[in-house]
């Protein structure tokens, strides 16, 4: 029989929290104030309600379409405008942020003046990959938080908004799946947190996640090519055929951004949504799907591209602008640009 003692910290039977992940966080940076914390505490908080009100989706009644589409043409499914509506009343009373960006929402979304105007700016895609929702496959949140550039104190601004993807100071998603797994970064390194519904609390399972220098899977809409131009063909027609250099990629397609992209995290690979003549800009949407996720991508050790600029770069001129994507694998985005360079 072994006598038990009181042993440190790092033997803690629990597990890290993702609450002690952002306190250690906050600890070693003695300018904090404890905001960024409390903005990510409300996030999370957020997060799990939508995964609690996700995970029963087949049984409440809430599937199906609001009759409505949102503001770019696409119709909008309950759970998105659930999903939105959540997000925005658990951070807006919490005086952490001046204002928002939502995919669902034209305008930024004020702060009421009832409450106190933050100093962050919060961006996001409350529901990514909602076409999913009815066949029970992953979808996830999507965000960023960037710094206000407006005054201190006043309400947020349309400028707050548009600010590059470099200047993002944290981005994160949650991805609603076999697990729910929440993903997060400050600028360097990724973490991964498994949510455990029984204690209602994310745990981290996934520290330091680096993506491979190269993957061995691709992932685009491929029912497209036929509306992409030849560079992009090309580059296909090549990924997909073994030659004397390597193997065939094998192709992977969830049609949810954030699921295909936290498969690419973790193996590597590429994913790539370009411009076609349908979509001349693209499909994604600069601000809060391509930034936070290029900026976890980088994060990681990857590289994110719209196939001629690096995506953080990009500094944007509208709330919902689009723009392609390829990113992944810091090699296998070498190998795309080389393609849509000629
Ligand atoms: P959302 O559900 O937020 O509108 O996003 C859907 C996006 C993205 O998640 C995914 O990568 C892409 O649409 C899939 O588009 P296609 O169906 O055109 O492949
Ligand atoms: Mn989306
Ligand atoms: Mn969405």
């Amino acid at each position: 029989m072994t006598v038990g003692s009181i042993g440190p910290a790092e033997v803690s039977p629990i597990g890290t929290t993702l609450e002690r992940h952002l306190l250690d966080r906050q600890r070693r940076m003695p300018e904090a104030t404890g905001d960024f914390t409390g903005l990510f505490q409300q996030i999370t908080l957020a997060s799990k309600i939508i995964a609690s009100r996700v995970s029963k989706a087949g049984l409440s009644g809430i599937l199906g379409l609001t009759g409505k589409t949102n503001v770019q043409g696409e119709a909008v499914q309950k759970l998105d405008m659930f999903a939105n509506n959540t997000i925005v009343s658990t951070v807006e009373a919490g005086g952490h942020v001046c204002v928002m960006g939502s995919e669902e929402i034209e305008q930024p979304i004020p702060v009421p003046i009832q409450y106190p105007q933050g100093k962050y700016v919060l961006q996001f895609d409350p529901l990514d990959g909602s076409g999913n929702i009815d066949i029970n496959a992953s979808i996830g949140t999507i965000f960023s938080i960037h710094r206000r550039i407006s005054p201190d104190g006043t309400p947020g601004t349309l400028e707050d908004l548009l600010q590059p993807g470099r200047d993002i100071i944290a981005a994160g998603y949650v991805v609603y799946g076999s697990s729910n797994m929440l993903v997060y970064s400050t600028g360097v390194g990724a973490d991964g947190f498994t949510y455990d519904p029984g204690v209602g609390e994310f745990f981290l399972s996934h520290p330091d996640i680096r993506i491979p220098d190269r993957g061995a899977i691709y992932s685009i809409n491929e029912g497209n090519y036929h509306n992409w131009d030849e560079h992009i063909q090309r580059w296909v027609d090549w990924i997909k055929t073994p030659n004397e250099n390597k193997k065939a990629y094998r192709l992977r397609y969830i049609g949810a951004m954030v699921a295909d992209l936290h498969r690419t995290l973790l193996r590597g690979g590429i994913f790539a949504y370009p411009q076609d003549v349908k979509n001349r800009k693209g499909k994604l949407r600069l601000l809060y799907e391509a930034n936070p996720m290029a900026f976890l991508v980088e994060a990681a050790g990857g590289a994110a591209s719209d196939g001629k600029n690096r995506i953080l770069d990009i500094k944007p001129k509208e709330l919902h602008q689009r723009t392609p994507v390829f990113m992944g694998s810091p090699s296998d985005v070498a190998d795309l640009l080389r393609f849509v360079g000629d």
